[in-house]
């Protein structure tokens, strides 16, 4: 029969509750909810925990099973066990009990220590729920014996509201990054497994599960996301106990992770935000997560080179672009793939880090004193992890390459990938990119990764990468990296913690980005995704776009420029330069106030954008593809009820794209005008006639009043 239930703690804030208790000391957290009371109720606030114990149905086994946090075989569960152990090649029946809790008051944090007395094996489980509404949990397996153990899983069980009906995944390809799927959660395991061996463009390591029809402001949402840059598995399960959980952690391989005596292994970090006021407040807690842990910094536009050049670089064309890079308002200049040894192109160069003569004779310095003397900070381009076979490095270290000794290695891209498990591979990239930013002023560092892993090896790699990383982190304090993967393949909280920006995609066709930008900011803040207006011709998609559109899409990101302002003509020079002015005057509103995705009936129909609690705001409304009738519904901005009179004025990043034009709506204007938030809430603004993939901002102000 099964024993009682103890609630061992309620983690609590205004938002959000969290219920952590034990069934025969089994761990299990029962909720993640709605606070449950107010400050003043707390210390008097009893959970019952009658509420938590189901009874037992025929069918099935004596004991009511516990969806454990750590679920495991042994206990009853018979879904995807969460910790899987070896030693000497025998898989143990662990059964893990709580040993003991105690609570961190200076970090508010939870610790239960779970054991195995039989096996030898300990888990070390901290649990949080942080001011920004986020719950993370953490865990460290550790080995008590004398024998290695081998973990081939690992993996947290995290309940979400049983009424989550369902599923929204994030994936695409190349290019095409982050876009929403959404999947009825029934009886059914919805299951991700990412096997690249980095965060991947085919799936983000996070999913939304919420009640139907959840909307970005209605409907409860849990998001639960891994912090790792590597394999991952997450499966929604909502058959095995019927109560809704989502399993997540590293996704192993047998003895991928083999654990020495008193030595342990850490799972990634889990973090789970909850709201009941559907998606984009999820979102909101992500970010404020996020930004608790960066530092606030001043996110200065940026030039790359990439499609202005490409691989063609001199110092000639590149000056110029710098020149006229100024001239536009652009704050950094990035010198993109194609400055080291042998780079004419993606065939050979990759791990040869010094730069080639053949293209820079004077080294670097005749381009980064120009791009300073303008009084722009550089960056520079590196692809860390990657080896081409044609490259001095291979040549000199074959046995470096993961893969390298195959008779017939499989390239990506023309490469093959390092094995930054090993020690002597890692000192050699720290010291040649420790070299270069020591030697050169070089502001920032656009950390590059083109394909991915096969076979394996992702835990070390993964390890590896954030060792590196660290390391110049620590000797660089003043470097800002980006993390860029093909674009948007390796965007996640793991890496967050080390980098300041993501290139979110090698589109930058803007009609892609607004979707792409809609799924990454679901979970990563709009400053730290790099937004890049274009040419007017889009590279990788062939579209045009006006520049209102490309730059009004931009803005909500990281701001960057990705075209060659050598063809630019006056007219596109100056409207260039007013969106990045307009991009300077708000960033610092934009970069640290609220971003919303807003509902709109209209699927062709996208509104976005910042708000801050007196009801100020800057908001894109955009019309992506035609719609079915005249008249789309007005744009309703809920988050303004309160705000009171608010002055409103319509802003066009270029020349406005109105369509079949007779009258606007009366309220569109060109001098700004004065409004009620109540009825920008709830009535909303007549949505005029736009042309499609165009867009255009409005913005709402506190109104003086004389
Ligand atoms: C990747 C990046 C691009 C660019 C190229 C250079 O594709 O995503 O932005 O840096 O590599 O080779």
């Amino acid at each position: 029969m099964s024993g009682a239930i103890r609630v061992i703690d309620h983690l609590w804030n205004e938002h959000t509750s969290v219920i952590v208790a034990a069934r025969d000391d089994i761990l299990f957290v029962p909720y993640i909810g709605p606070s449950l009371c107010t400050a003043d109720e707390f210390d008097d606030f009893r959970i019952d925990p009658r509420f938590f114990a189901r009874g037992i149905v025929g069918g099935g086994l004596d004991i009511e099973v516990t969806p454990a946090l750590i679920a495991l075989p042994s206990q009853g569960w018979s879904g995807t066990p969460g910790l899987e152990v070896s030693r000497d090649g025998v898989l143990l029946p662990l059964d893990l009990r709580v040993a003991e809790t105690s609570w961190d008051k200076g970090i508010d944090e939870l610790c239960c220590v779970l054991t195995d007395a039989t096996h030898n094996v300990g888990v070390e489980v901290l649990l949080s729920l942080k001011e920004t509404n986020v719950f993370t949990i953490d865990a460290t397996v550790k080995n008590l014996s004398d024998g290695t153990l081998a973990i081939s899983t690992a993996h947290f069980n995290v309940p979400v509201g049983d009424h989550a009906a369902e599923v929204m995944t994030l994936g695409g390809r190349h290019a095409m990054e982050a876009v929403q799927q959404r999947t009825p959660w029934e009886r059914a395991r919805i299951s991700l497994e990412n096997r690249s061996g980095r965060t991947s463009h085919e799936q983000l390591g996070v999913v939304f599960a919420g009640t139907s029809g959840f909307t970005e402001q209605t409907g409860e949402v849990w998001g639960v996301h891994l912090a790792w840059s590597g394999n991952f598995r997450i499966m929604c399960d909502g058959v095995t106990d019927t109560r809704k959980t989502i399993q997540i952690g590293e996704l192993l391989q047998p003895n991928e992770v083999v654990v020495p005596p008193a030595e342990s292994y850490a799972f990634p970090r889990a973090v789970v935000s909850y709201s009941r006021n559907g998606l984009s407040e999820c979102s909101q807690n992500f970010h404020e997560y996020i930004r608790s842990r960066q530092p606030h910094i001043q996110r200065p536009v940026v030039l790359n080179t990439w499609e202005a050049v490409y691989f063609n670089h001199d110092l000639e064309t590149l000056s110029a672009l710098a020149t006229t890079a100024a001239e536009v308002g652009i704050e950094r200049f990035v010198l993109d793939d194609g400055w080291f040894n042998g780079r004419r192109n993606d065939t050979a160069g990759l791990g040869d880090w010094y730069v080639d003569e053949s293209v820079w004779p004077q080294g670097l310095n005749p381009i980064i004193s120009h791009v300073r003397s303008l009084g722009m900070e550089f960056g520079l381009w590196f692809e860390p992890e990657m080896v081409n076979p044609n490259s001095d490095l291979f040549r000199a270290h074959p046995e470096w390459a993961l893969d390298g000794a195959l008779a017939h290695p499989i390239l990506g891209r023309n490469q093959l990938v390092l094995d930054l498990s090993r020690a002597d591979v890692r000192e050699y990239l720290f010291q040649r990119i420790d070299a270069l930013l020591s030697e050169y002023e070089i502001a920032y560092v656009k950390w590059d990764h083109n394909r991915p892993l096969i076979g394996g090896a992702s835990h070390q790699q993964t390890q590896g990468f954030y060792a590196l990383l660290d390391q110049l982190n620590q000797r660089h304090p003043n470097v800002q990296f980006e993390s860029c993967a093909s674009g948007g393949g390796r965007i996640d909280f793991g890496v967050a913690d080390q980098v300041n920006r993501f290139w979110a995609s090698d589109s930058i066709d803007a009609l892609d980005r607004l979707e792409i930008q809609k799924g990454l900011s679901t979970f990563i803040p709009i400053e730290m995704l790099g937004g890049h207006i274009g040419s007017p011709t889009c590279h990788t998609t062939g579209r045009k776009h006006a520049l209102s559109f490309r730059a009004a899409t931009a803005l909500f990101g990281w701001l960057g420029v990705e075209w060659n302002l050598l063809t630019l003509t006056d007219k596109e020079k100056n409207a260039l330069q007013s969106a990045i002015a307009f991009y300077k005057q708000n960033r610092a509103f934009l970069h640290s106030e609220t971003f919303v995705r807003v509902d709109h009936p209209d699927a062709s129909i996208d509104v976005r954008g910042v708000y801050s609690p007196s009801g100020d705001g800057l908001f894109s409304v955009a019309r992506l593809h035609s719609g079915p009738s005249n008249h789309s519904a007005p744009l309703r901005f809920p988050m303004l009820k309160d705000a009171g009179e608010l002055t409103v004025e319509v802003i066009h990043l270029g020349a406005p794209r109105w369509a079949l034009l007779r009258a606007l709506p009366q309220w569109i204007t060109d001098s700004p005008s004065t409004m009620s938030g109540t009825l920008l809430a709830n009535v909303g603004l007549p949505m005029p006639s736009l042309l499609t993939e165009s867009s255009f901002l409005i913005r709402f102000s506190q109104a003086v009043h004389s």
